[in-house]
């Protein structure tokens, strides 16, 4: 069996956010997540479900780290809940909720595991989403302030900050399809959003810069490889289109310092107000980044489509779909990879999140035995594997996730983690997976 072997000091990683393994939402003097106000509301979760008590991490943290040291992780990428730390407004702190990040953070360096601490993941706190939230220019100006308070706090500690993890998911699916929080359906808040977030971006940059605090900052996109259905030039222009929409939207804002003019061109065209784009915003999010995080779990295949915005998926009759509907082809990551390495001249890449959900009811009891996800995860690392042979510039691999979870508007059915969570007794037990990647951990290495 041929040995992958991957560089020295390779990270290997589990992510995990706030919300979807917490629990224990309002504890402490938090205040209240858009997530929390909308898993309240009726017929927004698929299965009516909320992250009241999730895996109950809040208050077993000590033994999640146990595990993480089991499996031998070399970091942890986790999210702090913003509104645990301000719970009314943008100026008071509520110490008690910071004081939960203390205590995870020095208990995950008393293991030996790095922290890679996302600072937004989705859960806005509902007073800035009473005042406008995304859409509210002064929105970024909010996080730029909480992100310089964790800066203070936890920067004598954490070397590693991600500042958003997926803004197109938290502007097109929380503004525009409102399938999540806050539910909103306007595609003009979408896109004054997706603005206001990669300002929020720009600015948490530069005031972790002006923090002196030594480490490295990144930001965390979710991106895919598209490629078009067919030969025809219809499709091949939709699948730019859609490579504009989903990557290149956010993607060269940050590391080129401007949007791409094909959409630029299309959103007005769709009657669409933009944001000033003037040069000082640009310049605040085009700031140098240290690294690059990519989500990466499929690849799209587009076809185009009549309407806005132009473009439809059309996964070929032979492509394997996975439980939520997502095109499962490996060799997609590799080419991404290659593209942000030769196009974009990244100086460093790290996967914060690729991972294979199943449901348990496939299994008809827990899916302790789960092959597909070893499949899955193998097929990516191989992929990334090649990636680095060729010179790309990727430092570490985060599995998506540590632990089954609240998968958001699906509830907890779909279970991504290498480690299973009883709901019912809040037990854990490494599945097959976790075995698998505790071995590729400590070998430093891939048997294929
Ligand atoms: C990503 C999210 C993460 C998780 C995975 C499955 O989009 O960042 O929280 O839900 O998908």
């Amino acid at each position: 069996m041929p040995t992958y072997r991957f560089p020295e000091g390779f990270i290997w990683g589990c992510a995990t956010a706030s919300y979807q393994i917490e629990g224990s939402p309002l504890a402490d003097g938090a205040g209240e997540s858009i997530w929390h106000r909308f898993s309240h509301t009726p017929g927004k979760i698929k299965t009516g479900e909320t992250g009241d008590i999730a895996c109950d991490h809040y208050n077993r943290y000590q033994e999640d780290i146990g595990l993480m040291r089991w499996l031998g992780l070399k970091a942890y990428r986790f999210s702090i809940a913003w509104p645990r730390l301000f719970p009314t407004d943008e100026r008071t702190l509520n110490p008690r909720g910071l004081a939960f990040y203390d205590r995870l953070v020095d208990g995950l360096l008393a293991a030996g595991i790095e922290p890679f601490v996302t600072l937004y993941h989705w859960d806005l706190p509902v007073w800035a989403e009473d005042r406008g939230g995304w859409p509210a220019r002064e929105c970024a100006q909010w996080f730029a302030s909480y992100a310089s308070t964790v800066f203070e706090r936890l920067g004598d500690r954490v070397k590693h900050w991600i500042t958003l993890n997926e803004p197109w998911v938290s502007a097109y699916l929380g503004y525009y399809t409102g399938v999540h929080a806050p539910g909103r359906q306007s595609l003009q808040d979408a896109v004054s959003a997706s603005y206001n977030l990669l300002l929020a971006h720009g600015l948490a940059v530069q005031r972790f810069r002006q923090s002196g605090r030594p480490g490295e900052i990144g930001i965390t996109l979710n991106m895919s490889h598209a490629v078009p259905a067919s030969d025809k030039e219809e499709d091949k222009a939709a699948a730019r289109l859609f490579d504009g929409y989903l990557n290149r939207w956010f993607l060269e804002p940050v590391v080129r310092g401007a949007f791409p003019a094909d959409l630029v061109a299309a959103f007005r065209q769709a009657g669409l107000k933009l944001g000033p784009m003037s040069a000082e915003d640009m310049q605040l999010i085009g700031a140098p980044i240290d690294f690059l995080g990519l989500n990466y779990y499929s690849i799209s295949t587009i076809a185009a489509a009549p309407g806005f915005p132009g473009f439809r998926q059309a996964p070929p009759p032979d492509r394997v779909l996975n439980t939520m509907g997502w095109e499962m082809e490996p060799e997609g990551l590799y080419q991404l990879l290659l593209r942000l390495h030769r196009e974009y001249g990244l100086r460093k890449i790290y996967i914060t999140e690729n991972g294979y959900p199943l449901r348990e009811k496939e299994f008809g009891g827990p899916d302790l035995e789960d092959e597909p996800r070893i499949h899955y995860i193998r097929e990516h690392l191989l992929r990334a594997w090649r990636a680095i042979q060729e010179g790309v510039p990727l430092r570490g691999y985060f599995v998506w996730s540590l632990m089954d979870n609240f998968e958001w508007a699906e509830g907890y059915e779909p279970r991504f983690g290498i480690i299973y969570v009883d709901y019912r007794t809040l037990e854990r037990k490494p599945k097959r997976s976790a075995h698998w990647y505790r071995e590729v951990i400590a070998a430093n290495a891939i048997e294929a």
